[in-house]
């Protein structure tokens, strides 16, 4: 019987998280990118950069920005969101993400890093909370 209980218990977990990838999942392959991504368009541009290139960091920046909201808005929402200061952050992360799709989209690099600030308030915050191991 116990073994019965616990192998329940598996299919449970295993069909709960099938469809929906987990925090770290989300973090390690879209947050984080999407973050890294858009911060280049606050960050001095690489030596020698060539037009081109530099149409293609500020796409990737608006991009990022993008991921960055949409992800904020999933972190917020069933199955993800928690309670304490979680949808704050999470919802940072969506305003930070808004604000930063227009200047990058206008190629504005001083308003990047400045909104790119404040979405490192988001991740630290979140994580100074909910990931201590990480501070
Ligand atoms: C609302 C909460 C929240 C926000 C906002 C948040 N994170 Fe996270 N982050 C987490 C949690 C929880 C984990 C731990 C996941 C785990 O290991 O289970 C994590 C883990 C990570 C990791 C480690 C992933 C790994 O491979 O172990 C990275 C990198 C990361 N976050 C980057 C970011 C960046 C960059 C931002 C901001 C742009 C951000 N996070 C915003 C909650 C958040």
């Amino acid at each position: 019987m116990r073994g019965l209980v616990f192998s329940v218990t598996l299919l449970l977990v295993g069909a709960a998280t099938a469809g929906e990838p987990d925090m770290k999942t989300i973090m390690a392959t879209s947050v984080n990118p999407g973050a890294l991504a858009f911060w280049a368009g606050g960050n001095d541009p690489p030596e020698d950069e060539t037009p081109a290139q530099a149409e293609a960091r500020w796409a990737a920046a608006v991009k990022g920005a993008q991921t960055l909201q949409a992800e904020g808005r999933r972190l917020a929402a069933a199955p993800y969101t928690r309670t304490g200061r979680w949808n704050d952050d999470a919802r940072l992360m969506v305003e930070t993400g808004a604000e930063g799709e227009a200047a990058a989209r206008a190629r504005d690099a001083e308003k990047a890093f400045e909104i790119g600030g404040r979405l490192y308030d988001a991740c630290n915050g979140c994580h100074k909370t909910y990931v201590p191991r990480r501070e």
